[in-house]
């Protein structure tokens, strides 16, 4: 029981990545703040949690692009929790394949908001409640941020501005004691994941070949990841801020 009587806020928690953090966080004893614009999904895996433990799991339903929706939902889930131990800034979009000259200025300006501004804002609304407890931060950036992708100009850059501000936030919150880290994923199975494929004219080749680019030769679980976040999150990992985690499964590997 590595989180008992510690807290946690996921973006995104309800499907994908951030259901495997909550799922993760949730086992290992932890009371678990979901903020997630799709109720029914969200309402029904607090249900399941708080069915296995009363108490443990709380929804706010917003749309983290929506920023003072979102100050309120982290305000409104650390005053249920209690407290505020570590928060996963998660909820992401990833659209279809697309030239830049296709993508544009005004499409770029609301994928920045719900990739990008949701961190902020979110670090901004819970710094207050993790002085107390000198808790951390996990951003969910992608392997993107480092690589590129084709075609994804957009997506791209908008998980780089996560890896930036991780590190430079890094700095500004150590004198309180909290430790700020970014996670880089290469390929999750996620409904992300197969939304993407969907766009495309093979889905079930397009997933067998981004299978193929770990040198693992899979895709990472969502709860494969949300370990990774628990690690970031205890004092295992106390002398770790600022840091890019590659959780790629080797992808970025023998070019
Ligand atoms: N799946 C991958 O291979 C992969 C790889 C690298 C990085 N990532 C990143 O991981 C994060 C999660 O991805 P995923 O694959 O689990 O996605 P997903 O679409 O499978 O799940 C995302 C969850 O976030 C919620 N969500 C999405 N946009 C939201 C918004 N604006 N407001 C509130 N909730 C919102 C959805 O309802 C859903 O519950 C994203 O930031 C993504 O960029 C994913």
């Amino acid at each position: 029981m590595r989180f008992a009587d510690k807290t946690v806020i996921v973006t995104g928690g309800a499907a994908g990545i951030g259901r495997g953090c909550v799922n993760v966080f949730h086992a290992e004893g932890a009371r678990v703040g979901i903020i997630d614009r799709d109720a029914e999904a969200a309402g029904q895996l607090a249900d399941e949690l708080n069915a296995t433990r009363a108490q443990s799991t709380f929804v706010a339903v917003c749309d983290v692009a929506e920023i003072d929706d979102l100050k309120a939902a982290v305000d409104g889930l650390a005053a249920k929790l209690g407290q505020l131990d570590c928060l996963i800034n998660n909820a992401g979009a990833h659209p279809p394949a697309t030239a830049l000259e296709d993508f544009s200025a005004e499409q770029m300006q609301h994928l920045f908001q719900v990739n990008f501004l949701s961190t902020y804002v979110g670090c901004q609304a819970a710094l207050p409640h993790l002085r107390k407890t000198k808790g951390t931060i996990v951003n969910m950036a992608s392997m993107t941020a480092v690589l590129g992708q084709h075609l994804s100009t957009a997506y791209s850059a908008t998980k780089g501005a996560q890896v930036s501000f991780t590190k430079a936030l890094a700095i500004e919150a150590a004198d309180d004691g909290i430790r700020v880290n970014a996670v880089l994923p290469s390929n999750v199975d996620t409904p992300l994941m197969h939304a993407w494929a969907n766009t495309l004219d093979d889905p079930a080749t397009a997933l067998k070949r981004v299978a193929e680019l770990q040198v693992l030769k899979r895709m990472a679980s969502p709860e494969e990841i949300g370990r990774v976040c628990l690690f970031l999150a205890t004092a295992d990992s106390s002398f770790v801020t600022g840091q890019a985690i590659e959780a790629d499964g080797g992808a970025a590997l023998d070019y």
